[in-house]
């Protein structure tokens, strides 16, 4: 198959093959052609290989792969929601004129850094006949897709004549999210997921229980009992009934099939991690029983039933996970060394027994000829040198080893030690003193004694957690992403083997970032100006509708009358509903209203969208994802004011000013005009607290209606994109 399209290709091209590779997030190696290139709009259709349509990549981490017909599909998608161009998916035995062409080749062409082969490789050969990738397997032929998307995006539609033949160094590429001491919805995940595929990702592990770290020298048994413990995983099985006591901010069944799912779609296995023996605080919660009395988030492995109680809830939750392996975590434990090794290989033949799978644990303590050690057949994820040494401890005695290193830790919005993002210079120089590049077998950044050669097999790969060790309140969901924003493009490069500079790196990426397909991370608007809705309601039309003055048309509609002013009458008995819902950094949202009473006088709603609420408690106040951030200052009642929520950067603020200036003095002193903070308190351990800025997305559907809490007067509504 593949020797057949190196030969048409060499018939059509009677020029030299110059080897060069294309700047890309990976980086492609390529043999240019000649200096032509293929315009993408001239592309009729996209043909699946039909003898291949229904085949699927086994070798891989999920049990869900998809198609190479289902892969077709998702990148004809993309097509049009990034590039605009709509073309049909059709099955044929052979590129037609002006196809993409997806079929598959043998994959014994393609080798990872450790000479093995790799299911994820693919070809390219553009040419004036068309497109035509060769997979791998379906998996290696999306990998190509996303150089196709990539490579017409920097190239201005066009793509360069010529070949390539690519495959990833390492099978474990991506990212972990501490989805349990922070709470992330379904569409997040899932929009995450479709942000790592554009760069090859493949991996998205989530971290589904965990506590605040339990402060051993200040807490009491009450307080320990009481602190914020999660376990994200809602099942109605009454064998865990009380283990998660939080339906709202867990995900059940449906809604993890549809995240595994969708991450599947894109290539993005979705790895799933029940934490314990260390981390369990919220096991402890529900069975005190089982805790350590010197740590209550260890739990006692001596209490007889404690391996049972984690075999019960890895029953329950094992159905739940399409993978070959699954994480137990058995990170931090820092109590007995051969309980916790009797604990994880008992685990570990359960699980196998239970579903075939493998598990991984994070490296704690590593094999010792004092003791019963785990089993070479348990992965570990290496995090940090005074845990264990990666090279000398695991893959000299024949453990596989996933490379986690904390250089590219992140702890989001505060830490005493680890950077909020992702340190993008370490991706590109490794240590500047030993000028050593990074790639997943880079454990030592200072040391290249504790690195295996880059063909070690026992390298897995790498991921880079974020972590939320300051709990729910310290941050909102998209602040995640922005920790992640240049992070994941940067290691995602040199995770698959990538070699762009860092001189490179900014350009393409925003190059590309506008056309990232199936996520919204940024909730931006399409807007023709910087004034994205502008309404006053002088023209009520008879349908209820408020034109959009910016001129994109956003109109509103509304249920409330006009007032003697020309101003809207608002009320929880009638509302102004927007068509839109939220607005991401930056932005300046306007209201110029009178409040005239507050019913509900510390739970009034002045508007809302799907993100977050700007209320008066009576405080000036945002509301999002279940948390109250207010200000100081209040509005005035029976005042004219112009209320501005600003969101700048990393920051959000507010602003009242007199719309009168002779009703200045009604302010609190010092606040008319001035821009005033919302702050997240982050708790750190009991000790301390610390002040935080925080970028909560602009609430924009709706105003008034049943709830709202106030009456009074709206004059003008209206966003910009400027703050
Ligand atoms: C652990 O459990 C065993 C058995 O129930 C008990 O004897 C021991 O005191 C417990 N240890 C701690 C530190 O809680
Ligand atoms: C892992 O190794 C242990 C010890 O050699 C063995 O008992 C167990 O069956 C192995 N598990 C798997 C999944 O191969
Ligand atoms: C990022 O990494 C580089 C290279 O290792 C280092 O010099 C720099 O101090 C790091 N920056 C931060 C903010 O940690
Ligand atoms: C470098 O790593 C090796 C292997 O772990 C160790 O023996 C050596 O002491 C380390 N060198 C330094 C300077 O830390
Ligand atoms: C409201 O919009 C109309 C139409 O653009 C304009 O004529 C009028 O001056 C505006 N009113 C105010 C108060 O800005
Ligand atoms: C409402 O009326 C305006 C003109 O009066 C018209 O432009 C608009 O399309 C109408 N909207 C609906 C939803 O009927
Ligand atoms: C009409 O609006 C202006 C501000 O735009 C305000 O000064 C005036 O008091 C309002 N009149 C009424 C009756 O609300
Ligand atoms: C979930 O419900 C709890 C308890 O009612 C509440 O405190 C929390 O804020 C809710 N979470 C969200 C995201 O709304
Ligand atoms: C509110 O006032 C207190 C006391 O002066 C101050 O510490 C706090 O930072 C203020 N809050 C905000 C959000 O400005
Ligand atoms: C509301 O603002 C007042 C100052 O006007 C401040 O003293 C109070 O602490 C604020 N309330 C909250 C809950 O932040
Ligand atoms: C503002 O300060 C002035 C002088 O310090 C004082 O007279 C006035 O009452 C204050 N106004 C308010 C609303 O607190
Ligand atoms: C955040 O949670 C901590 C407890 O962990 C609490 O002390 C703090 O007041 C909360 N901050 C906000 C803004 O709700």
């Amino acid at each position: 198959m593949r020797s057949q399209i190196t030969c048409i290709v060499a018939s059509a091209w009677f020029g030299v093959l110059v080897a060069s590779r294309l700047t890309g997030i990976p980086t492609v190696p390529f043999e240019s052609a000649s200096d032509a290139s293929y315009t993408i709009s001239s592309i009729e259709t996209i043909i699946v290989d039909s003898q291949f349509a229904s085949a699927r990549n086994e070798k891989g981490e999920t049990l869900i792969p998809p198609t190479l017909h289902e892969f077709a599909t998702t990148f004809a998608d993309d097509l049009q929601s990034s590039l605009g161009i709509k073309v049909d998916v059709t099955l044929a035995i052979e590129p037609s004129p002006n196809s993409i062409f997806l079929t598959l080749g043998d994959e014994a062409d393609y080798v990872d850094a450790a000479g093995v082969e790799t299911s994820e490789g693919y070809s390219l050969s553009v040419s004036s006949a068309g497109i035509t990738i060769t997979g791998a397997s379906p998996l290696g032929a999306f990998w190509g897709t996303r150089t196709i998307l990539q490579q017409v995006i920097l190239g201005d539609g066009t793509m360069p004549y010529g070949t390539t033949q690519d495959a990833p160094g390492w099978g474990i590429r991506g990212m972990a999210l501490d989805a349990a001491r922070h709470f992330y919805p379904e569409s997040f995940i899932i929009e995450m997921c479709s942000y790592m595929s554009f760069f090859k990702q493949n991996t998205f592990q989530l971290h589904l229980s965990d506590n605040l770290n339990v402060n051993t020298n200040l807490y009491t048994t009450e307080r320990s009992l009481e602190l914020y413990a999660r376990f994200r995983l809602w099942s109605d099985s009454n064998d865990v009934a009380g283990l998660n006591k939080y339906k709202n901010e867990s995900y059940t069944r449906e809604q993890f099939d549809n995240i595994q799912s969708a991450c599947a779609a894109r290539g993005v296995t979705v790895l799933s991690e029940i934490e314990a023996p260390g981390h369990a605080l919220v096991i402890v919660q529900w069975k005190p029983e089982l805790g350590l009395s010197t740590d209550l988030s260890l739990l006692n492995i001596s209490h007889p039933e404690t391996i049972p109680t984690m075999k019960t809830i890895w029953k329950t939750f094992l159905p739940w996970f399409h993978t070959k392996t699954v994480h137990i975590g058995a990170d931090e434990y820092t109590a007995e060394v051969s309980e916790y090794n009797r604990f994880v290989n008992e685990m570990s033949v359960y699980i196998n027994q239970e579903s075939q799978k493998d598990i991984r644990t994070w490296g704690t303590f590593p094999p010792h000829p004092e003791y019963d050690n785990v089993y070479e057949n348990v992965s570990v994820q290496h995090w940090e040198f005074f845990e264990d040494n990666p090279y000398y401890d695991y893959i000299m005695n024949k453990y596989s080893v996933l490379n986690s290193d904390d250089a590219y830790y992140v702890v989001n919005k505060w830490s005493a030690s680890y950077p909020q993002k992702v340190n993008i210079s370490r991706t590109f120089h490794g240590n500047p003193a030993t000028r050593g590049l990074w790639y997943p077998n880079i454990f030592d950044q200072n040391n290249a004694t504790n690195n295996p050669p880059k063909a070690n097999p026992l390298v897995l790969g790498a991921v880079a957690p974020l972590w939320n060790d300051y709990g729910a309140n310290a941050s909102v969901y998209s602040e995640a992403y922005y920790a992640w924003k240049e992070g994941i493009p940067a290691l995602a490069d040199k995770q698959w083997g990538g070699d762009l500079a860092e001189s490179e790196f900014p350009s393409v990426l925003s190059a590309l970032h506008p056309y990232i397909p199936a996520q919204d991370l940024e909730k931006s608007i399409q807007s023709k100006t910087s004034t994205i809705f502008n309404y006053n309601f002088s023209s009520v039309k008879k349908n209820n509708t408020i034109a959009d003055l910016s001129g994109n048309a956003y109109d509103a509609s509304t249920t409330c009358k006009l007032a003697t002013n020309g101003s809207l009458a608002i009320s929880p008995s009638c509302s102004l509903k927007t068509p839109l819902g939220s607005k991401g950094r930056d932005y300046t949202l306007k209201l110029t209203l009178r409040v005239d009473e507050l019913m509900a006088n510390t739970d009034a709603t002045l508007i809302s969208g799907p993100d977050s609420a700007l209320m008066l408690t009576p405080n000036i106040t945002l509301f999002t994802e279940g948390n109250y951030y207010r200000l100081n200052s209040t509005i005035p009642l029976s005042t004219w004011v112009e209320l501005s929520l600003i969101g700048r950067g990393t920051q959000t603020f507010a602003r009242i000013t007199p719309v009168e200036s002779a009703v200045a003095d009604v302010y609190p002193n010092g606040t008319a005009g001035v821009e005033e903070e919302f702050l997240t308190t982050i708790g750190v351990l009991g000790e301390f607290f610390v002040w935080a800025s925080i970028a909560i997305e602009a609430p924009l559907s709706l105003i008034g209606g049943a709830g709202s809490g106030w009456e009074g007067e709206l004059a003008m509504l209206s966003l910009s994109s400027e703050a």
